[in-house]
């Protein structure tokens, strides 16, 4: 049988400085046990612990345990331990089972649906068998092994790491160095740490968007604004100039490539419309480059920041393309806005997982991301195309659908006369999830349709998948 726990009690020493002695220890239990703050029946700290926590030698405090027993305040019991004495025909008092209050939560910020085992034709995760885990594995491998000293975590993000990525956004003709970097956990992250530090409480963005950024604004005390966005006509950039006119948001939140969930990508001529409007109307720029490097050529576009200078915040990830798991970002700022934004990365995290960014960082240096990405990147064109194919091949007319050519994501869109809550349970009847409902849409969806991920499934199931879609929307109209 495992021995009762033993309560714990306060000794000091009457004279601060000076080692305790059995004396100082007889008294403050003494005085704990008479003034009820230690029950009857409670088992006291076995010699060696208070041995040992207080510096003291065994004896001292096996003296003061008989001493306490000669006084009738404890009793010992053999193999059991030191129990505080309970007076004759007092019952040992059955501490009642009180329960600390529970805390009151607010909605949860997020809900995700599970998928129950169904088909998911919106995942825009890429297929896990095409990711490199055993390179990966190597890297943390080397790292951990041959690294030499493990430095301590640097709150910006693995130095040598910040310099590879910043090497790799110049090749894309984005001015970038190590000391603008911030890496996080995602870029999930890197919106978070935006949404904490900056002092401004209005942000405008895409509707329909990235589902996830907006409860996180609105958690921050942001109000957010939408701004309109026809994947089929492009931006209304007269309509937008109106809107933040009139808004005047502290910022803009893009995502100017493959857009999460239409999979648009803004021409060259949108994103110098935007670095206009941002210029004479004081609205700062945030990108979101989430899907680039997915698909070949994909990482080519001239990008928000790249047209607007430093002053354009710009985040990516490389949880999507590396693992899932592995859950690396980084946001890339300018000088003025790093301490703002360090601050707030040591406030809610300290610092990120310095082993994961080592071993990003040895997986960027030995090249395997370029090899890796361009291998992948045949895979997903290829599986790009027959969801293309499939589409044309089986859809009925007036469905029509985006073309991104990058990205993990086409937005598919059907007549209004099909009903989007009854096809979801047509189609689960079929077990595959569809996204058909308004979570991605600030208020009234502006569009009638749902997303398709072609870069989690392999191009047979897919294909079945989007038959199985094709064949239950033409039942409908
Ligand atoms: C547009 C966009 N931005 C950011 C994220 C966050 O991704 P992560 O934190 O995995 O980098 C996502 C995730 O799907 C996204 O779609």
């Amino acid at each position: 049988m495992s021995k009762a726990p033993w309560v714990a009690v306060h000794v000091s020493s009457a004279e601060p400085g000076r080692r305790v002695g059995a004396s100082d220890i007889v008294d403050a239990l003494a005085q704990q046990i008479r003034g009820g703050h230690v029950p009857h029946g409670a088992r006291l700290p076995p010699v060696r612990v208070l041995e040992r926590r207080l510096g003291i030698s065994k004896n001292t405090v096996q003296a003061a345990y008989d001493e306490l027993v000669a006084r009738g305040l404890v009793v010992s019991r053999e193999r059991e331990g030191v129990f505080v004495a309970v007076p004759q025909g007092d019952p040992v008092p059955q501490r009642r089972a009180l329960h600390a209050a529970p805390v009151t939560w607010a909605a949860p910020l997020v809900v995700s649906e599970p998928l129950r085992g169904l088909f998911d034709l919106g995942n825009v995760f890429i297929d896990p068998q095409l990711l490199p885990r055993e390179r990966l594995a190597e890297c943390h491998r080397a790292v951990l092994r041959d690294g030499g000293p493990m430095p301590f975590y640097d709150a910006q993000g693995y130095p040598p790491l910040r310099a590879a990525i910043a090497e790799r956004l110049r090749g894309r003709g984005i001015e970038a160095e190590a000391d603008d970097i911030v890496v996080t956990v995602g870029s999930q992250h890197a919106l978070d740490l935006v949404a904490r530090a900056m002092a401004g409480r209005v942000v405008a963005t895409e509707d329909p968007g990235y589902r996830y950024v907006v409860p996180l604004l609105r958690s921050f005390g942001h109000r957010v604004v939408g701004l309109p966005l026809d994947p089929f006509g492009g931006i209304d950039l007269e309509g937008w100039a109106r809107i933040l006119e009139h808004e005047r948001p502290a910022l803009v939140y893009a995502t100017t490539s493959f857009h999460n969930p239409t999979g648009y990508s803004y021409t060259s001529h949108e994103i110098a419309a935007l670095v206009e409007l941002s210029a004479r109307l004081g609205c700062a720029l945030m990108e979101d480059d989430w899907g680039s490097d997915m698909l070949s050529g994909s990482e080519y576009r001239p990008s928000l920041r790249a047209t607007g200078g430093r002053g354009v915040l710009y985040l990516n990830s490389f949880t999507k393309k590396l693992l899932p798991s592995l859950r690396l970002g980084f946001v890339l700022a300018d000088a003025a806005a790093i301490p703002a934004l360090v601050g707030a990365k040591r406030a809610s995290v300290l610092g990120g997982n310095l082993v994961s960014e080592m071993a990003l960082c040895e997986f960027l240096e030995r090249g395997y991301y370029d090899t890796h990405l361009a291998t992948l990147q045949v895979e997903l064109d290829a599986r790009y195309q027959a969801c293309l194919d499939v589409l044309r091949a089986s859809m009925p007319a007036l469905v029509r659908w985006t073309t991104p050519g990058g990205g993990p994501t086409l937005w598919l869109d059907l007549p209004r006369s099909v009903d989007l809550a009854a096809l979801r349970g047509r189609m689960v009847n079929r077990g595959i999830a569809i996204e058909a409902g308004a979570s991605n849409f600030l208020g009234e969806p502006t569009l009638h349709g749902f997303r398709i991920g072609y870069a989690r499934h392999p191009i047979d199931a897919l294909a079945r998948a989007l038959e199985a879609l094709a064949a239950e929307v033409g039942a409908m109209l």
